[in-house]
């Protein structure tokens, strides 16, 4: 594909290597560029680096109205050579056409993600934040353009990707467990519907839900299934449990579940980290007996944004506490967290084509 480059004058781009004094947040920063492709007429045109600044859209536009959109979430390392790798971007490139499919949208070619991807680290790449734990956020993103008020599939879309300098999603990073929120009040997703996706709908519907845990202290719902049943997944990382073997255990993947490619990782790295890695349905109930019996000693969620974010506690709606294990941060959420992004930043040898060179 080519791509045209409407690049910032030299003069008003970052000219040295960013190297934030204070923790980076997670995704507040921007960089001088972004990528943007438009589908029109049955196909993908005019790929561009243009620089960042907003863009018009029609008031009619479909993803305003009915929401037609989505987005994907990837990170990108930089190793001892000081080069910068994508870390298994394939894998959201991938994912991108999953929700694209659930949603009706078109797809995008994956080759064609991953070189603009990286086309647009490589003109940002003084962006890449020097701080422990930091990383170059990725996020690439769809939407419907059509301007129309019928709810069907817009003809039109754009694809765009911009870029973030982040520190951890959760502002205390690795050193703090978080408490998350049980309830049967919310759901995420119903079999049927678009929780496989990462649908932008998804997320708005999961706001009201993430007030209300709030109330309790929680940083996010740990979502049931509609049935209140099963375990299934947070607003924004899947969770995981330990047992006290060291068996790690992630809510099997539905169709109201997220396919997180950090979980999928973990799976694959379970040899390399000595760790059976499981994935089963999860009833609550026995969740909660086998941490009250420390059956359970670990738990936590994986994400890209989350990494591996350790859970100290669960809260209910009157106010009880189940604490996981003592209520800090495990030894095996540890080994997982340091093996896992060891091999992120290259310190650890990872699996041949999971780190991409920009
Ligand atoms: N579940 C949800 C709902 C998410 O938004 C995310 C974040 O992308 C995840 C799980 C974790 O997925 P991944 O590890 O691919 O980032
Ligand atoms: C990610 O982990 O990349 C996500 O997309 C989660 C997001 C809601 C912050």
């Amino acid at each position: 594909m080519d791509i045209a480059y409407l690049l910032k004058p030299k003069s008003q781009r970052r000219k040295e290597q960013l190297k934030p004094t204070q923790p980076l947040p997670f995704g507040q920063l921007r960089t001088d560029h972004m990528f943007l492709i438009d589908y029109e007429d049955g196909e993908w045109q005019n790929a561009r680096i243009v620089p960042y600044e907003p863009f018009t859209i029609s008031p009619g536009a479909i993803a305003l109205h009915y929401g037609q959109a989505l987005f994907e979430g990837a990170k990108a390392f930089m190793h001892p050579d000081n080069e910068i790798y994508t870390f298994r971007i394939d894998k959201n490139a991938k994912r991108l056409n999953k929700s694209a499919e659930i949603l009706c949208m078109p797809s995008i070619d994956e080759k064609l993600q991953i070189q603009a991807i990286h086309a647009l680290i490589d003109v940002d790449r003084l962006w890449f934040p020097i701080q422990n734990g930091a990383s170059l956020y990725i996020r690439p993103f769809m939407f419907a353009t059509e301007d129309s008020l019928g709810v069907h599939p817009s003809k039109s879309y754009r694809y765009a990707i911009i870029l973030s300098p982040s520190g951890p999603y959760y502002p205390e990073g690795f050193t703090k467990p978080i408490r998350l929120l049980i309830t049967k009040k919310f759901h995420r997703a119903v079999s049927g519907g678009t929780g496989e996706s990462k649908a932008a709908g998804n997320y708005a519907a999961s706001l009201r839900a993430g007030e209300f845990a709030k109330q309790f202290g929680a940083s996010q719902v740990l979502y049931l299934d509609a049935q209140n049943k099963y375990i299934e997944e947070a607003g924004a990382m899947n969770h995981y449990h330990i047992e006290k073997d060291g068996t790690v255990v992630i809510p099997e993947f539905t169709d109201t579940v997220l396919r997180s490619i950090t979980s999928e990782s973990i799976i694959e790295l379970q040899n390399s980290l000595g760790l059976k890695v499981i994935q089963k349905r999860v009833a609550l109930d026995e969740f909660i007996g086998k941490i009250k019996s420390k059956e359970i000693i670990e738990a936590g969620g994986f994400g890209t944004a989350a990494v591996v974010s350790p859970v100290g506690e669960y809260v209910f709606e009157d106010n009880s506490i189940l604490t996981v294990g003592d209520g800090s941060i495990g030894a095996y959420s540890r080994k997982i967290y340091e093996y896992y992004t060891g091999l992120q930043t290259g310190k650890i040898a990872a699996p041949n084509g999971w780190l991409k060179k920009v």
